[in-house]
């Protein structure tokens, strides 16, 4: 797949909606297609299996860094979220991704910008429930995205399940011309889900964090063994999470595999939603039930 990016070069940085457009309007016109993989930095080794999907399966790669203010709340850690610009280049460069879209916060929202994109219908539960506004800023930034790439391959992360459900719901809604893909949760060796936030714990922090990693797997093993009562299994996780000094118990929950309502029954492709605080970083973590035990993802 042609690339004009070298790792010493770096992908080239976009600052402005407009020339990312004239970018991706210039590969669509020489018939290249375009993947967009959007971000907030701080980039890990989930992000990185986005850009190489792109990669494999698109012409052009972007990669969009932008700590979107729009969907932290009130004493939410938007100035905590760790920012690493330079190195998120580096390591876009040696993915050979080609433009890297990275507009300043004026220049996502200047001054008057009035407009909030909002996708109804979404359960009350989970992220929803526990970020009022949270999912308008998501919806407003994604569209803003979309809109500035143009047609192409949209590549999001499982452990963000909710979201993925928002914006899959918006692409097919607002007729962006944009194919969403999504990749299975990616996981540290001990089973820890990757993200940005795990920067931000010591690591006995992280230590305490693994308890999200073991609440999925005590609900997968209670499936496995004929529990199918949801709001049962959602306990059983959340005793899990209320047994570690170091984690507060956010939300647990077992919610439909279709369309994320909350389920009374669980079964097979069921999906546990998880919430804690460790350290005072906000992390989440999902996985579906399964007739068998343990397992990634
Ligand atoms: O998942 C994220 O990093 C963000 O929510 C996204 C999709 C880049 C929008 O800001």
């Amino acid at each position: 797949m042609p690339s004009t990016a070298t790792a010493e070069a770096g992908p080239e940085r976009l600052a402005q909606a407009t020339e990312l457009r004239r970018r991706t309007l210039a590969w669509g016109r020489a018939g290249e297609t375009v993947g967009l993989v959007p971000t907030m930095g701080a980039l890990h080794a989930g992000h990185l299996a986005l850009v190489r999907a792109a990669r494999r399966q698109c012409a052009r790669v972007v990669v969009s860094i932008f700590v979107n203010p729009l969907q932290f709340g009130e004493g939410e850690d938007y100035r905590r979220y760790p920012r690493d610009l330079s190195g998120d280049l580096a390591r876009l460069g040696a993915e050979g991704v080609d433009a890297c879209y990275c507009p300043a916060p004026e220049a996502m929202y200047p001054e008057g910008f009035a407009t909030r994109v909002a996708v109804s219908g979404m359960a009350r539960l989970g992220e929803v429930a526990a970020r009022p506004g949270h999912f308008e800023g998501v919806a407003t930034v994604v569209t803003k995205l979309f809109a500035a790439t143009g047609p192409c391959r949209a590549y999001f992360g499982e452990k963000d399940a909710q979201q993925v459900a928002l914006v899959q719901r918006l692409a097919r809604d607002l007729d962006l011309g944009v194919e969403v893909v999504v990749l299975p949760v990616v996981r540290d060796p001990d089973g820890l889900a990757l993200s940005s936030r795990n920067r931000l714990l010591s690591a006995a922090g992280r230590r305490s964090a693994l308890c999200l990693w073991r609440a999925l797997a005590a609900a997968r093993e209670a499936f496995a063994s004929g529990a199918r009562s949801a709001p049962r299994l959602a306990r059983v996780a959340a005793a899990v999470v209320q047994q570690e000094p170091g984690a507060e118990l956010d939300y647990a929950a077992v919610v439909d595999a279709a369309d994320l309502s909350r389920a009374q029954r669980a079964e097979p492709g069921s999906r546990l939603l998880l919430a804690a605080r460790v350290e005072g970083v906000r992390l989440i973590d999902t996985g579906l039930l399964r007739p068998e035990p343990g397992g990634q993802g």
